[in-house]
């Protein structure tokens, strides 16, 4: 953005490295365009300062040099053609250079990863990818994690690369949430496996003033408390981590809250009866599927003190409504709360959608893996190059 209020990208050609990976059905119709929306303010930017734009973006985990229709763009560029109301061709074998755009317009480059050392940072790739621009921008946020050629190597070899305002909003919205907070600092991390967000329960048990944990990872720390769980989703062989994080927030005052309540049913299904009982009272044949609400109302209590806010995972089978009582009652307190909140990653996000609080939330992530490897702590390897360059 202060390339182009200074003037600088008249009749420049600008790369934009966007995220542009969104869902489909099996017909190839898009069924949530947030990415695609989020993307549009660097395009018009370079739009308005007269720039060329090419645009591009994965979709997908294709195989290299072999196109298929679903692995297309072409979705997509409909889309934008329909959101910036202009026409937006869309280009294949692109790395070449064999296509013309001139100043204030708009073309998308075909699915990156269909050229063969996408995936690898192949560095020949990436030179030619920067030989097609004069300025290359990182809006991908959500891609940030991946080291591959148009979100590492060309930012190398461009002659002038710098962050997007989407990547730029988003890594203050989470540097504001993690790295300099306004405390308390409540994290919920919820989700079916310790094992898969051991790393940023760690990681958030130095920082964070509450954790509130949810779903299987919940029930693990329970198990770790020596209360009963019945045949609930859990992972017995991780009690130790799981205790050695709340001994860890402990001795620095911060706790884990474990439920007092919860929601069982025996079995998993739409048509399951569900019944509440206390936490010290799950029947061996029980199987919980929600925090209760006595423990969401103590929840919300909390969120409604803190100063700080990162959600990452519903607490219960949200998707069936008579275990998503505890999500339903966090995410209402999260939109009531005056604390500076985040929240990442598709679980939550449909949450929010379902609950119908997304302008409540003060910042919605569009990164899944990348919003996940930031509250790990990692460094995003497409940012990190961006820092170096900017050293120049
Ligand atoms: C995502 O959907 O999280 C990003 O677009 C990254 O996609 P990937 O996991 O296929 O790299």
């Amino acid at each position: 953005s202060e390339l182009a209020a200074a003037g600088l990208l008249k009749g420049k050609r600008v790369l934009i490295r966007a995220d542009l990976n969104v869902p489909q059905d099996d017909m190839g119709n898009i069924t949530e365009d947030t990415r695609i929306k989020a993307s549009m303010p660097a395009v018009q930017m370079c739009l308005d300062a007269g720039a060329a734009v090419m645009v591009t973006s994965h979709l997908g985990r294709p195989t290299e040099g072999e196109f298929k229709l679903e692995d297309s763009l072409a979705p997509v560029a409909d889309r934008i053609a329909t959101l910036l109301n202009r026409k937006v061709p869309l280009i294949s074998d692109w790395v070449d250079g064999n296509f013309e755009v001139n100043s204030g317009d708009l073309v998308l480059l075909e699915n990156c990863r269909l050229n063969v050392g996408e995936k690898k940072n192949n560095d020949e790739l990436a030179k030619k990818i920067a030989a097609l621009c004069d300025v290359y921008v990182n809006d991908a946020f959500g891609t940030a994690h991946r080291a591959e050629a148009t979100t590492h190597g060309v930012a190398k070899y461009a002659p002038i690369a710098c962050a997007g305002p989407l990547m730029a909003a988003e890594l203050d919205a989470l540097s504001r949430a993690l790295a300099s907070p306004k405390r308390p600092l409540v994290a919920i991390v919820a989700g079916s496996k310790v094992s898969s967000k051991l790393t940023i329960l760690k990681a958030l048990a130095d920082k964070v003033d509450e954790l509130i944990v949810g779903g299987g990872i919940a029930n693990t720390f329970m198990l770790a408390k020596g209360l009963p769980i019945g045949k609930s989703l859990a992972e017995p062989d991780l009690v130790n981590e799981a205790r050695e994080i709340m001994d860890i927030m402990e001795k620095r005052g911060a706790h884990v809250p474990i439920p007092e309540d919860v929601v069982v049913a025996n079995e998993l299904s739409p048509l399951a009866r569900a019944n509440r009982v206390a936490a010290d009272q799950v029947a061996d044949d029980d199987m919980i599927l929600d925090i209760g609400p006595k423990t969401a109302a103590r929840l919300s209590t909390m969120l409604a003190h803190a100063g700080t806010i990162v959600w990452n995972g519903p607490l219960g089978v949200f998707e069936i409504d008579q275990f998503g009582g505890g999500t339903k009652m966090l995410a209402a307190a999260i939109a009531h709360s005056p604390a500076f909140s985040i929240a990442g990653g598709g679980d939550t996000l449909a949450a929010i959608a379902k609950y119908g609080i997304e302008n409540q939330v003060d910042y919605i992530s569009t990164g899944g893996g990348a919003f996940l490897e930031f509250l790990e702590g990692k460094t995003l390897p497409a940012f990190a190059v961006l820092t170096e360059r900017a050293k120049d």
